[in-house]
């Protein structure tokens, strides 16, 4: 079976409620691995669309999470808000037009292809954008930034 997504505390920002959620779409990646991978064939269930539903979930518990730091970054006036949401949006479009390409080549196996290319869209999100995010939140709340994890080359590699 290919290797399954799990979440890594180096990962986390020190923000729970948005920590919560990250490791929630890894979860739910991990999840789709298990029920789609190319080794799952004999007892994956649902139709013929079964994957491509299942990864649009994925993409809509994406969207909300984005609305939900949305609403934590409106709430403390942070100012880059703006920026934040077009990132979002255009992580959204990135996904939609992937989603779009695996329905009309008809998959309905998770290949190691398609798992990483999920796993680096989500990564690109934790440990990108938000990494900067939570950064300037601790600024912002007089605490200490040196609880977020500095970005690494290799940090979410392997
Ligand atoms: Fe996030």
């Amino acid at each position: 079976m290919s290797k399954l997504p799990r979440w890594r505390e180096e990962w986390s920002l020190n923000i729970d409620v948005i920590d919560q959620e990250h490791r929630a779409l890894i979860e739910r990646l991990a999840d789709l691995c298990l029920r789609f991978c190319p080794e799952a064939t004999p007892t994956r269930s649902g139709g013929a669309n079964a994957l491509i539903d299942a990864l649009a979930e994925l993409g809509e518990l994406a969207r909300t999470h984005f609305q939900h730091e949305e609403r934590f970054m409106r709430a403390i006036g942070f100012e880059e808000l703006p920026e934040h949401q077009r990132e979002h949006a255009l992580m959204m479009a990135e996904y939609t037009a992937l989603l779009r390409e695996w329905r009309a080549e008809g998959v309905t196996v998770l290949t190691p292809v398609i798992q990483e290319t999920v796993r680096e869209w989500l990564l690109a999100h934790i440990l990108g954008t938000d990494r900067e995010f939570a950064r300037a939140y601790f600024q912002l709340c007089g605490g200490d930034d040196r609880l977020v994890p500095r970005p690494s080359r290799d940090l979410h590699l392997g």
